[in-house]
């Protein structure tokens, strides 16, 4: 491989010192022939990525790094991007490679390659199309549904908050070359006048926490914690390359600790607990992949020229892990084999009867974790499940929320279909869709928000609904993605917690070890389904975030370990992402939300009111300026009633805050949800969720406030169930339009006993039918309650020699009966269709004295449709 690139450096150069000089521009055909083997390289080394990585699962011999690696290899579209990318940047720099040779001298690529030149190379490696804003004028519903992708939901930026998009900067990156090397990459290199300290040892001396010494939270319970990371697996996913080897050198990102592009490992401290004989140097890390055509190309797209990374995600809250971000991935989870709007399930097992996740078809399987976990060999495997998010069995509690939802979905459509009997499984499948949408952001903002950011933040950022603004850009920051959301990762238990029907723990299925339920969907077919998690999740609190124990070692030592090999630590990933993806250090993120700058030891202990962790940090990093912002982040005490410091509540809150009001389709927005509806999703529950799709009876009314077993459990009876009428429309042969409510308003009444006054409303005493009441008896009035066409008639008999009556609407007359002589009595009729407002009344006035008016006398009225 190493030679063949060399000798193809070599080709390059000489063909290329034929066709350039100094001024002129490469021809078309170096530049295509540049940009096949650069496919040629790439193409290859993702091939061999593959072919090691099924090897390696089909051996049973995956390492925790290749389950990161797993975790985060790109899928359908986002794989797609990143291999532009990957095509780009390889034809980039083969070309650049050999001109600089010629040169003799270290210049950037746009120095040496003309603009046109690149755009040929972007158009070539399928980078361009990235950056062509979609067109929206062909797609349906616009303004009703959300797209896979978000893609047009904002009409002006198109592709404002879609998946498969840079992540923004609210802060310019900082590399060590200024372009795309981490902070770090060169070990040597000063910041600010210091070294980094490595990530590892920071986790080591900052961050431990012995299962043993971990707190709980005596509020809030653990189901806040795993709320957050289904909500960040709405928000963000940063793949990496597919690559596991160097395209330079051809090393092998988990046989070597060489910083080489992707291969970023994380240095083991030489006084490693974990290590103490030295048998690893370091864990094994790749490189977040870049955006399509940033970095040193990236001034052609008028994109930014220093490397950005991707979101996979939408910006937006749609429960994208539910449905996935993508138009192909949305059509493989929808069940298509009938016309009921419904999302697949799993054809091999149901939990007590009912559903589970649909099962994997990959042919590697990383979620045949049972003989190892269980030591039995024997054991029957189960493949990964599949959901929105490729992230779905990476612990057990998640994957109950990804089930949970599921069964909701189909719920909400088997519940529509009888409401509107007349809708099409489209139709069925993006209703209940955007229901879904809008309970997910009911319970983010009303219940989940104020927990961890604090009630002066929700104040300041996040209360009443400003309105839609199409200037605001939703697209999720990268420090919110890569810091400032991994806050909770101090929030959680080192085990998963399973419990029976007394909450109690249970005594068949013991709660695992967190490290023991990663990817384990084993857990949930064969051991008990999903009640006793979701109890488990319920009815323990969450772990405390304190200054002295951090992260439970079993997310900083054990994470994706189920045998002795090497396993990952959460805390220095955390790090080392930051540094990979250029993240300033904490105090320009302080500066950013109007926070105070701690300059020496003494300032610092201010600010995290604790000397001895001041001590700690600086002792580690020299200056306040190069704590790593994830880890100076979660270091601060919380504000008051939050779990998070001021920094990440600041962050947290703005990005929520520009999640909402960017979103064209934020369930408040006008136009997205009738008033109606909006009441019915202002009264969602999570409770009455978890009540409606599991066999649970009994729940906390707000689960996120921990109670201890015996202490205000409610019954799911006593919790209002979500109220779909206002969903119910009429259908293709009906009137247009109106809610079924005012179909009913329609009265016939008879006169009666009363005795009727001359020029005054007649009391029409009898009701025959009075739907809703708006034919009131006492005052004579019928009172539009719907604006729309109404029909009237009356018919009465009159035993006078003359007379008449007349039907009036708001004091003014609107027909004079029709009168005839029979014999030795009158009859008096009209009848009318009327368009009136809300509050509109009509009624029936005699005009003659006497009261020859004979009790038949009839007067009805009724709706008939709504303009
Ligand atoms: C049981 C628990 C959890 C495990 C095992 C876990 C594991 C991980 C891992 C391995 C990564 C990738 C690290 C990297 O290489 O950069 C990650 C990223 C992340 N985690 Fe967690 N996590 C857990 C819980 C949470 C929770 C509770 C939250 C939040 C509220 C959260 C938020 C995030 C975010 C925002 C990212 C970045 C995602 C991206 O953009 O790719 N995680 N987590
Ligand atoms: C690379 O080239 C661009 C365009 O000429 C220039 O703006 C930029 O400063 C250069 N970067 C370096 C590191 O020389
Ligand atoms: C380290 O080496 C010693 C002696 O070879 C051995 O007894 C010990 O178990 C090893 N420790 C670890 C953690 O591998
Ligand atoms: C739940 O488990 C506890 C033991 O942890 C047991 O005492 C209790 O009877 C169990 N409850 C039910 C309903 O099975
Ligand atoms: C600061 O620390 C002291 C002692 O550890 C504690 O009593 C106090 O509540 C803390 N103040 C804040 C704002 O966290």
């Amino acid at each position: 491989m190493n030679r063949f690139l060399c000798l193809l450096a070599a080709v390059l150069y000489l063909s290329l010192q034929c066709q350039v000089n100094a001024e002129s521009h490469l021809s078309r055909s170096t530049i295509e022939r540049a940009v096949i083997e650069a496919k040629a390289t790439v193409d290859s080394a993702y091939e061999y990525s593959r072919r090691v990585s099924v090897e390696r699962v089909r051996r049973n011999a995956v390492s925790p790094s290749d389950i990161l690696r797993l975790l985060k290899q790109p899928v359908g579209q986002t794989r797609n991007a990143v291999r532009a990318a990957d095509y780009m940047h390889n034809a980039v720099n083969l070309i650049q490679t050999s001109l600089q040779r010629r040169q003799k001298r270290s210049i950037n690529a746009t120095d040496l390659i003309s603009e046109e030149d690149l755009k040929l190379i972007a158009d070539l490696t399928g980078c361009s199309p990235r950056h062509r804003p979609p067109t929206c004028t062909t797609i349906d519903n616009l303004d009703k549904f959300r797209t896979a992708s978000s893609a047009c939901n904002n009409k002006k930026n198109t592709r404002w908050g879609s998946s498969n998009t840079p992540f923004t900067r609210w802060l310019p990156a900082e590399y060590q070359d200024q372009i795309s090397l981490p902070k770090g990459w060169d070990s040597a290199h000063n910041i600010n006048g210091h070294l980094l300290p490595l990530v590892r040892e920071v986790s080591n001396r900052i961050l431990q926490t012995a299962n043993s010494d971990v707190e709980s939270d005596t509020i809030y319970t653990h189901l806040v914690t795993i709320f957050g990371q289904w909500t960040d697996h709405d928000l963000t996913f940063t793949p990496h390359s597919p690559v596991i080897r160097s395209y330079s050198n051809g090393i092998d990102c988990d046989k070597s600790c060489d910083n080489t592009e992707p291969c970023f490992p994380i240095e083991v401290p030489q006084d490693d607990p974990r290590f103490v004989n030295k048998t690893h140097k370091c864990m094994p890390f790749f490189r977040s992949a870049a955006a399509c055509g940033s970095g040193n190309s990236g001034h052609i797209f008028g994109a930014s020229t220093v490397r950005q990374q991707m979101n996979s995600l939408t910006a937006f809250l749609d429960v994208g892990q539910v449905y996935g971000a993508e138009d192909n991935k949305a059509g493989f989870l929808r069940d298509l084999t009938s016309d009921q709007g419904r999302m697949r399930v799993n054809k091999q097992y149901t939990d007590n009867s009912r559903e589970l996740l649909p099962f994997s078809t990959m042919v590697t399987n990383m979620c045949a974790t049972r003989a190892r976990i269980t030591d039995d060999p024997y054991a029957e495997e189960v493949p990964c499940f599949v959901a929105g998010d490729e992230r779905s069995n990476e612990q057990i509690g998640l994957t109950a929320l990804h089930t949970l939802f599921l069964r909701e979905h189909n719920r909400l459509v088997y519940h529509l279909a009888h409401v509107n009997t007349h809708w099409d499984g489209e139709r069925l499948y993006q209703e209940a869709r955007k229901i879904m949408g809008g309970y997910s952001q009911v319970l983010t903002f009303r219940d989940y928000l104020g927990h961890i950011v604090g009630p002066d933040f929700i104040a300041s950022h996040l209360s009443t609904y400003p309105g839609y603004d199409e200037d605001v850009d939703p697209s999720i920051s990268n420090v919110f993605a890569t810091a400032a959301y991994r806050f909770a990762h101090l929030m959680v238990q080192p085990k998963m917690f399973r419990l029976n029907e007394t909450y109690e723990e249970h005594p068949v299925y013991p709660s695992p070890l967190l490290h023991k339920a990663f990817f384990t969907p084993w857990r949930i077919v064969f051991e008990g389904g999903l009640d006793p998690i979701i109890r488990g999740l319920v009815g323990h609190p969450a772990k405390l975030n304190t200054q002295d124990h951090m992260m439970s070692d079993e997310l900083r030592d054990r994470l994706f370990k189920f045998t002795s090999e090497l396993a990952l630590d959460l805390a220095a990933l955390n790090m080392q992402r930051g540094r990979d993806h250029g993240l300033p250090g904490y105090n320009k993120w302080r500066r950013l939300c109007g926070l105070t700058q701690p300059r020496n030891l003494e300032e610092l202990a201010e600010v995290l009111n604790n000397t001895k962790m001041a001590e700690k940090l600086l002792d580690l990093y020299k200056t306040p300026d190069n704590i790593d912002v994830w880890l100076g982040g979660v270091a601060e005490p919380f504000v008051p009633g939050g779990r998070v410091g001021p920094l990440f509540a600041c962050l947290i809150a703005r990005q929520f805050q520009q999640i909402r009001q960017g979103d064209r389709l934020w369930w408040e927005n006008n136009g997205v949800f009738t008033e109606a509806q909006k009441k019915s999703l202002r009264e969602t529950s999570l409770a009455r969720i978890i009540c409606d799709n599991t066999g649970i009876t009994e729940v906390p009314k707000n689960p996120f406030l921990y109670r201890p077993r015996g202490y205000g459990y409610t019954q799911c009876e006593k919790i209002p169930a979500f109220d779909l009428s206002p969903w119910k429309e009429h259908g293709p042969y009906g009137p247009p339009g109106p809610h079924f409510t005012f179909e009913q308003v329609a009265f016939s009444m008879r006169l009666g006993n009363d005795i009727p006054e001359a020029g005054m409303p007649l009391h029409f005493s009898e009701a025959i039918y009075n739907g809703q009441n708006s034919y009131n008896p006492k005052t004579g009035m019928f009172t539009c309650p719907h604006p729309g066409v109404y029909e009237f008639q009356f018919h009465c008999t009159i035993f006078q020699k003359d007379g008449s009556i007349d039907l009036m609407r708001n004091e003014h007359l609107l027909v004079h009966s029709f009168t005839t002589w029979q014999t030795g009595y009158l009859t008096a009729s009209g009848n009318t269709y009327i368009k009136l407002n809300k509050g509109d009344y009509v009624y029936l006035v005699a005009n003659h004295d006497g009261n020859g008016l004979n009790h038949d006398c009839y007067f009805s009225g009724h709706f008939l449709f709504s303009e």
